[in-house]
């Protein structure tokens, strides 16, 4: 995953930024009612928390940042509860998860007990579940005829020469399922690579993705951040030089990009289908249009505020105040 908040997920530049000069491109519409909204996070310091807390505090809105960790349940008939720090969780319109990569069980259990208790959540518990799953995501990303590299799953099957060849031979690139910020992705140059690779992911009892590598992509790729049925800003990553993963803790830097027309409406569908209000949609350019590798349900707003100069914090919670409503959390997607 490359969501921000964790430590084991995050696909950030290195904190050494301050805020970015964003503009007031979110923050042009005058707030509704105050709201009283939670931020489930592990701390208040991270960038995209802290972001999302000033936005809703500048909107006239009272945010608190919960420790989702911290939080336990009291799971009564008719009677949901949540108790934070002592005392119980009431009177909340709307809930913000940044649930870290390493702890979705947990957290998406918190995320359904403020559904339960009818919180209006920005991305519900079933889809940040749903996205998770990196082969769930792309089942149903296919099933949407969404373009994807072709790819192969594969846990220990003996027919390596099979698998390698079901993708359409090397060049591959093969990923480990449990792996962030570019480790465990590997590119074989050669069937004999390839295949060399897989035995030994296979040696670890490792889950692995066997995918076509997109050349044309060269070493770029594009993070779409979706809220609603918008892309409000994009960035291209761009791989260090020699690099064919462009993940910024490798060394990448990410820059401002205009998305084309199908560009959009593939992140659009993508979110859709995974059942998610806020996204970060990752996709490769390739020869026949764009593809999507990834489907994140807590994007980080560090990179793409710093490379758009967009107040994408703002943008959340104006799609909040616009949707949030009691009970106004039915999930609609199949699988
Ligand atoms: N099939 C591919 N063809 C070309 N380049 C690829 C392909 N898959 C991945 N890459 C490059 O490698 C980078 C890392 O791959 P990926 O995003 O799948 O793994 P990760 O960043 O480790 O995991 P996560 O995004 O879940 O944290 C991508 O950002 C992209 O630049
Ligand atoms: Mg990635």
């Amino acid at each position: 995953m490359s969501d921000a908040e964790t430590p084991a997920g995050a696909d950030q530049p290195p904190a050494t930024s301050s805020k970015p000069a964003v503009t007031k491109s979110g923050s042009d519409a005058e707030p509704k009612r105050p709201l009283k909204i939670a931020i489930l996070s592990r701390k208040a310091s991270l960038y995209s928390t802290s972001r999302l807390r000033e936005a809703a505090l500048a909107r006239g809105h009272e945010a608190i940042v919960v420790d989702y960790l911290r939080c336990y349940m009291n799971i009564t008939s008719h009677r949901p509860a949540l108790i934070y720090q002592g005392k119980e969780l009431t009177g909340f319109d709307a809930v913000i998860p940044r649930i870290g990569a390493s702890h979705t069980f947990y957290g998406t259990a918190v995320v359904r007990q403020f559904e339960m208790m009818g919180v209006f959540p920005a991305n519900e518990s079933q889809a940040i579940a749903r996205s998770r799953d990196k082969l769930r995501c792309l089942q149903l990303l296919a099933r949407e005829g969404i373009g994807l590299p072709v790819s192969g799953f594969a846990h220990s099957t003996k027919d390596v020469q099979g698998l390698i060849e079901a993708v359409g031979g090397a060049p591959l690139v093969v990923k480990l399922l449990e792996g962030t910020q570019g480790i465990g992705v590997v590119l074989c140059e050669t069937n004999q690579a390839s295949e060399s690779v897989i035995e030994a992911f296979r040696g670890l009892d490792a889950n692995i993705l066997v995918q076509e590598f997109i050349k044309e992509a060269g070493g770029a790729d594009i993070r779409a951040f979706v809220v609603g049925n918008k892309v409000v800003a994009a960035m291209l990553r761009q791989g260090a030089p020699g690099e064919f993963r462009s993940n910024l803790h490798r060394g990448g830097s990410a820059s401002r990009i205009k998305l084309t027309p199908e560009e959009r409406s593939t992140a659009v569908r993508s979110a859709k289908s995974m059942g998610l209000r806020v996204a970060g949609v990752d996709m490769l350019r390739s020869n026949h249009g764009p593809v999507v590798m990834e489907v994140n349900s807590s994007p980080g707003l560090e990179g793409i505020e710093g490379s758009t100069g967009k107040d994408v914090a703002g943008l959340i919670i104006q799609y909040i105040e616009n949707n949030a409503a009691a009970g106004r959390t039915r999930d609609r997607i199949k699988g």
